[in-house]
């Protein structure tokens, strides 16, 4: 039987499962494009202690499938962030429906530009969404390393 997928609202108690779900997806998805240094960066900027404070101070989703946890989002302010479909899930349609719904509670607050920090393996899911970069970023991690992303926007009401 295919379990039905529910979006709901996260709380502090999800932190540890969403943790898996971004971990595996970053050590999925990035290898092919980023330095090990970077993916470390990553998984640590990812932390328990990050993901509880933005379930507190923002609006984070979570996408489950029976107990799985499959997808995540979250938006703070005009930021979204943390969005992260499962390696086997991806190309589903999930990504869209979680962006959609953080661009819908945006416009709900009254934000009009929507902003976020794109890695370059999903830079061209944010471009089909209709994002465009804003500036291209360096950062600096462990053993004279880098980090590459695009800081990226979007006019909301402009679909
Ligand atoms: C980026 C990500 C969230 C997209 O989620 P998804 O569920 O696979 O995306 P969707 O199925 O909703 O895709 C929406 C559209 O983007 C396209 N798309 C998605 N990922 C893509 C990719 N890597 N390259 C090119 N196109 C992509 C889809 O084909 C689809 O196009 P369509 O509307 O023309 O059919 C997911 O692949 C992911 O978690 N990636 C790794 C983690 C990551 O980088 N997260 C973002 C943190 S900055």
């Amino acid at each position: 039987m295919t379990e039905e997928i529910i979006m709901k609202i996260a709380e502090p108690q999800d932190a540890d499962s969403l943790r898996e779900l971004i971990n595996e997806t970053i050590d999925t998805c990035y290898s092919h494009v980023y330095p090990q240094e970077a993916i470390d960066y990553f998984k640590d900027y990812h932390n328990r202690l990050n993901i509880v404070k933005d379930i507190l101070e923002g609006y984070c989703l979570i996408l489950t499938s029976g107990e799985e946890f499959i997808g995540t989002g979250t938006l703070l302010g005009s930021n979204a962030r943390r969005v992260f479909v499962k390696p086997k899930y991806q190309k589903m349609g999930l990504g869209k429906r979680i962006m959609y719904r953080l661009e819908e509670k945006a416009v709900e607050k009254g934000v009009r530009i929507m902003d976020l920090d794109a890695s370059l393996v999903a830079y061209p899911f944010y471009r089909i969404l209709g994002y465009e970069i804003q500036t291209e970023e360096v950062t600096p991690v462990k053993n004279g390393q880098n980090l590459r992303y695009y800081k990226m926007v979007k006019k909301l009401g402009d679909k």
